[in-house]
């Protein structure tokens, strides 16, 4: 048999993770160095099998943490027709942690559809394949911004804009840091921690949500026309924000502080948060480096960098 494969990679939001739920401008980078990638070859057992991050079994048995993976195997099947196969053994490998904000569910998603597609021969248009993969993440927390689904399978940063998600073409230099607590965030918690702040007292949470809205739409300036060090202060301004809205916890904070004090232009959390990473900015390589160092004696988990505007 044919094995199919599919290749997507881990996200991080530069400014407006939660804010991007209601709509409000947001931009997040794809992480190219940090690959997921999945394999789906048929099997003749009658029923799919899964193997992805501890977990080896029936797909249908595989809990809570693989919904995701259960939906994106089912809209990849609805996709296709006629179906030659009844089931498939499904393989997850990922560089990067799962439930830390860098966009993991959407990122096995969109690669268990492509490896699904892949398995038939069928090709689908980006467009396509973004709605798939946005149809599996609602699962995980029902009201996805697109967010995920778009930057986890984009070459360029990805903005949404007056409700639209678009390539974004960056004119800056700079290196992104991200580091991870080590903590698993769940985004539905997360999500749904501030959906109840806002039913609670709308006007303001609503106000805290169009503020990360305007640095967001700031953020997209300052990436085109190179302004990083103004970037810094937008990420620093959307981080107190976000902690406002009681998205963030201690051990980011002093994450974020960390990269700070070792000369960082801006630091914030990333994602949905309630733990998993920070994603903080240097000028340049020299700079990320100590603020890597640094993270790292601060007891972060994991810490990668990234050139802003690297394409793979
Ligand atoms: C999660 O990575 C980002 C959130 O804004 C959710 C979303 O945009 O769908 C918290």
């Amino acid at each position: 048999f044919h094995s199919g494969y599919g290749e997507t990679w881990a996200k991080a939001i530069l400014i407006g993770e939660h804010s991007a739920v209601y709509g409000y401008p947001a931009v997040a980078l794809p992480l190219h160095s940090l690959k997921m990638k999945a394999w789906a070859t048929p099997n003749l057992s009658g029923r799919h099998e899964l193997r992805a991050l501890g977990f080896s079994g029936p797909l249908e048995e595989s809990g809570e943490r693989f919904a995701g993976i259960r939906r994106a195997v089912a809209v990849a099947e609805e996709f296709v027709s006629p179906r030659r196969w009844s089931a498939f053994t499904l393989v997850t490998e990922a560089d990067f942690p799962a439930e830390r904000g860098l966009g993991s569910s959407a990122a096995a998603a969109g690669a268990v559809i492509r490896a699904v597609l892949d398995a038939y021969g069928i090709s689908a248009t980006p467009q396509e394949l973004f709605e798939l993969t946005n149809r599996a993440e609602m699962v995980t927390h029902g009201h996805p911004s697109g967010l995920d689904s778009a930057t986890t399978c984009s070459r360029n940063a990805v903005m949404l804009s007056a409700g639209r998600i678009s390539q974004l073409s960056i004119q800056s230099s700079g290196v992104v840091i991200i580091a991870d607590s080590g903590i698993c965030g769940s985004t539905r918690e997360a999500v749904g921690s501030v959906r109840s702040q806002y039913e609670q007292n709308k006007p303001r949470v609503d106000a805290i949500l169009a503020e990360l809205g305007t640095l967001g739409s700031q953020s997209v300036n300052d990436l085109q026309r190179g302004a990083i060090e103004d970037l810094g202060i937008h990420m620093n301004a959307a981080h107190i924000l976000l902690a406002q809205l009681k998205v963030s916890d201690p051990t980011l904070n002093r994450l974020v502080s960390a990269a700070r004090e070792a000369g960082a232009l801006g630091a914030k959390m990333t994602g949905g948060g309630l733990g998993g990473c920070i994603v903080s900015l240097a000028a340049d390589q020299n700079q990320a480096d100590m603020i890597v160092r640094r993270l790292r004696q601060a007891g972060a988990r994991g810490v990668w960098s990234h050139r802003i505007g690297a394409v793979a």
